[in-house]
């Protein structure tokens, strides 16, 4: 019945007729034609430790003209200009504006717009921009499309089975019998994954999906089975051809010491993961790219960042998401290790161009530490001044990427939940750990609140992942 949409009822070719209706990236414009020594005036949007690591790294860049800011944070609208009154959540408005002021690449940090198609909108005002189009963002909008996506590229996942309806779910529930997991298939701030360790968790988990929870995005859900192992991210970046594999990373999601007590938005993460194998890196990569050229079969061009979650299981590594975007907080330890002109090489993810970029990667690691305000991820207040930044970051190499700040009257204040990523790189994972560490201590507001073991699991080996 058409509930109980089984992933293999649903056929490559299928797919591919639905998905041809899009239009595929241009792939020859605008950033093919720049010369690569003109400037680019940029617009840069999100508010987060992510886009301040974007725009700190796009700045660096020779090309680099205005920078142009939209909502943006403390940090970032003290080094660019904020586009005042633009909401990222408006297409054309973005394309408008991006059109009214002469901006040459647009780069988009969180996924709600690139889902909803901002990506499209700017590329059809012929103006280069980072970001996948609406089609390609799927692989982060719906976990239905990713499956089939993976299942048809023959990447290692999950076992799974989609539905629309309680009652077959509950009988797959109670088939897998133990640990699953359930998911929305749509964008639901994070908070769309049910990891039930019994039964009756996971039937909790699709009477919640279905009560209506989670909106439009929980009238689909995914149920699958559990995976073991360490948690791996793989970014990349690509053009829908080339794949440019970018540093492994993994972040702390748990409030609490030892990855105890509820899930945030990441409270600290390193690159690269120190355990990862050679054979388990090119495993991830090589799932990158499958999934870029399954995708362009479809006749959808990938480019931008992919994301991939992967999870490192005794068969090999599997993957547990993908994102259309760079992580928060990953982009914060990946982007300062990468050696590279970030304006060239996003203009090349656009025209199509990546193949000729140079990126070098530095033998070191990074590690950041999240403050966060008291209470979060629950209730927190917001409002308190924020002191120290310049001293942690007169630390050699540390930078302090802001979050949840706000500048008020000249004056830095929290606004948020999550308010500064403490990164430092350095030689060693040690190094890079202890540096954060006393960068962190210089930092001040009321209620500063961290997690003190960032790294330690990694510092003890793959063996701490055992059970
Ligand atoms: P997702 O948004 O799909 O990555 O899910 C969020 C988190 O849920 C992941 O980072 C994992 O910690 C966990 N998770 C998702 N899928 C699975 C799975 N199949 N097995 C175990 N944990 C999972
Ligand atoms: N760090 C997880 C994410 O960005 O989705």
């Amino acid at each position: 019945d058409g509930s109980h949409l089984h992933h293999s009822a649903v056929g490559c070719a299928e797919r591919k007729m639905v998905q041809n209706e899009h239009v595929p990236n241009c792939t020859t414009k605008k950033g093919a034609l720049m010369s690569e020594s003109e400037k680019v005036d940029i617009l840069l949007l999100g508010a987060g430790g992510r886009e301040h690591a974007l725009l700190r790294k796009l700045a660096e860049s020779p090309r680099a003209g205005k920078l142009w800011a939209a909502p943006g944070n403390g940090g970032i609208l003290a080094e660019a200009t904020l586009a005042e009154g633009l909401d990222q959540d408006d297409p054309v408005a973005v394309a408008d504006f991006a059109t009214a002021h002469g901006i040459g690449l647009v780069v988009i940090g969180p996924e709600a717009p690139l889902v909803e198609g901002l990506g499209d909108a700017v590329r059809a005002a012929g103006i280069a921009c980072f970001g996948p189009n609406g089609d390609a963002a799927q692989m982060e909008g719906s976990k239905l499309f990713a499956k089939q996506v993976m299942e048809c590229a023959g990447v290692p996942t999950a076992c799974y089975q989609s539905f629309t309806k309680a009652a077959p779910a509950e009988a797959y529930v109670r088939e897998l019998g133990g640990p699953c997991v359930v998911k929305a298939d749509g964008l639901a701030a994070g908070k769309g994954v049910i990891v039930a360790q019994t039964t009756e968790q996971a039937l909790a988990g699709v009477r919640e999906c279905f009560s209506g929870t989670f909106g439009e995005a929980g009238k689909t859900i995914v149920v699958e089975e559990m995976l073991k192992g360490p948690e791996c991210s793989l970014l990349a970046l690509t053009d829908g051809k080339t794949v440019l594999p970018l540093a492994s990373a993994q972040d702390h999601k748990r409030a609490l010491e030892g990855d105890l007590g509820p899930n945030t938005g990441g409270m600290g993460v390193y690159s690269p993961v120190p355990f990862v194998t050679p054979e388990e890196h090119e495993a991830m990569v090589d799932i990158e790219r499958r999934v870029v050229a399954q995708l362009a079969a479809d006749g959808i061009t990938y480019s931008g960042c992919l994301y991939g979650g992967f999870m490192l299981t005794k068969d090999g590594p599997k993957v547990l998401e993908f994102n259309a975007r760079f992580g928060d907080p990953e982009a914060q330890v990946v982007l300062p290790r990468m050696d590279c002109d970030l304006v060239d090489v996003f203009l090349r993810c656009d025209n199509g161009t990546l193949d000729g970029a140079r990126v070098r990667w530095e033998d070191d690691f990074a590690v950041s530490v999240v403050l966060t305000s008291a209470g979060y991820p629950g209730r927190y207040e917001k409002g308190k001044v924020v002191t120290g930044i310049e001293d942690a970051e007169r630390l050699p190499g540390v930078t302090v990427y802001h979050a949840g700040t706000k500048l008020v009257g000249g004056e830095l204040v929290t606004s948020g939940g999550r308010v500064l990523n403490v990164t430092a790189v350095a030689d060693t994972f040690q190094g890079a750990r202890e540096q954060a560490y006393k960068a962190a201590e210089l930092i001040d507001f009321e209620g500063k609140t961290l997690r003190h073991d960032i790294g330690a699991r990694a510092l003890r080996g793959r063996e701490a992942w055992e059970v």
